[in-house]
């Protein structure tokens, strides 16, 4: 690949590009239901485990995330359908979570189903990928297919062959230069996830840090299990499972309402909050300007 190529492949502008990207789907109005703001983004963990161990990433520690292979089924997708179209459910979702999505050997179904409620976004980290499977993700409905290149810039060529002999949109693939090593912070925004790594430099944990993510999005475990947010790698806080009540009930239950709470206050008080270095506002304002009302904060 020439210098000259590469000088567009700047990982702080990859980086601002992808959260303005994310505004306009995060950040849109607020939506709500019986008076209570709903989230903007769901993100599913289909499956549990991962073809790689990146350094900077939990799943590198098989004490912290071990590979089980379990995966989400179709019954779990028709039941969080049914309850998101309970309550006109706009916003949009992301595959990504705790692991590698494309391992899932059946997620078009999964994404044609909630393509009917909104966008529908996927995070790989590209080894699983052909012209093939590329054409196949964008004829499930899929609306980004998001590849993290974590190898080197002889995978942009690669990728970007692969898209043209797919005849997909040029918008659909988006590509990422997170080829870089840990004095660069491997190109990422880092956090620890949530106390489970401390790789490159980080920046300290500030317990009075204001976090928004229980305010506008909420993480889907492939066991029906809600987590609060895509740092959570601990995992031991469950707001609920879709399976055993409705996911507008979870989200207003009581376990979600205290944690936003306390975390819209600038108070990390509990796991796995007090352990977590997360900036929490890049995304959310408007929901916690409509969630302070709710909560007379
Ligand atoms: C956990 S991965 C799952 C999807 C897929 N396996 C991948 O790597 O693209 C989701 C996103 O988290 C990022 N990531 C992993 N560890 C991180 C960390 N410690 N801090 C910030 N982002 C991280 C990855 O680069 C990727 O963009
Ligand atoms: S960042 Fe993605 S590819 Fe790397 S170990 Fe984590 S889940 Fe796997
Ligand atoms: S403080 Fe950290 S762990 Fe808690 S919700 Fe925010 S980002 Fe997630």
């Amino acid at each position: 690949m020439k210098k000259n190529l590469l000088k567009n492949w700047n990982p702080t502008e990859t980086r601002l590009k992808n959260i303005e990207r994310k505004v306009r789907i995060l950040d849109r109005d607020v939506q709500f239901h019986d008076g209570v703001p709903i989230p903007s983004w769901i993100e599913l963990n289909v499956i549990d485990a991962c073809n790689r161990s990146c350094s900077f990433c939990p799943k590198a520690d098989p004490k912290i995330a071990p590979n089980t292979y379990q995966k989400m089924p179709i019954q779990l997708i028709d039941k969080l359908f049914e309850d998101l179209k309970k309550i006109n459910f706009e916003g949009a979702f992301c595959l990504s979570g705790y692991g590698e999505p494309t391992l899932h050997n059946d997620l078009h179904p999964i994404i044609y189903k909630l393509s009917i409620l909104g966008a529908v976004e996927l995070i790989t980290n590209g080894d699983t990928l052909s012209p093939k499977k590329i054409k196949d993700f964008y004829d499930s409905n899929l609306s980004k297919l998001i590849v993290s290149m974590y190898d080197g810039e002889h995978q942009i060529e690669k990728f970007k062959k692969m898209e043209e002999e797919s005849g997909v949109p040029k918008s659909f693939l988006v590509l990422r230069n997170t080829w870089y090593k840990d004095e660069d912070n491997f190109g990422l925004l880092l956090t620890n996830r949530a106390g489970t790594n401390n790789a490159g430099k980080q920046p300290k944990i500030n317990l009075n840090k204001k976090c928004f993510y229980p305010a506008y999005t909420s993480v889907i475990e492939w066991n029906g299990d809600i987590f609060l947010c895509c740092h959570d790698w601990q995992r031991r806080v469950s707001m609920g499972n879709v399976m055993q009540a409705s996911f507008f009930d979870i989200w207003n239950g009581a376990t979600y309402r205290k944690y936003r709470k306390d975390l819209l206050s600038s108070q990390r008080k509990n796991k796995p909050c007090s352990d977590c270095n997360a900036d929490g506002t890049v995304h959310g304002f408007k929901h916690d300007k409509e969630w302070k009302k709710v909560y007379k904060i």
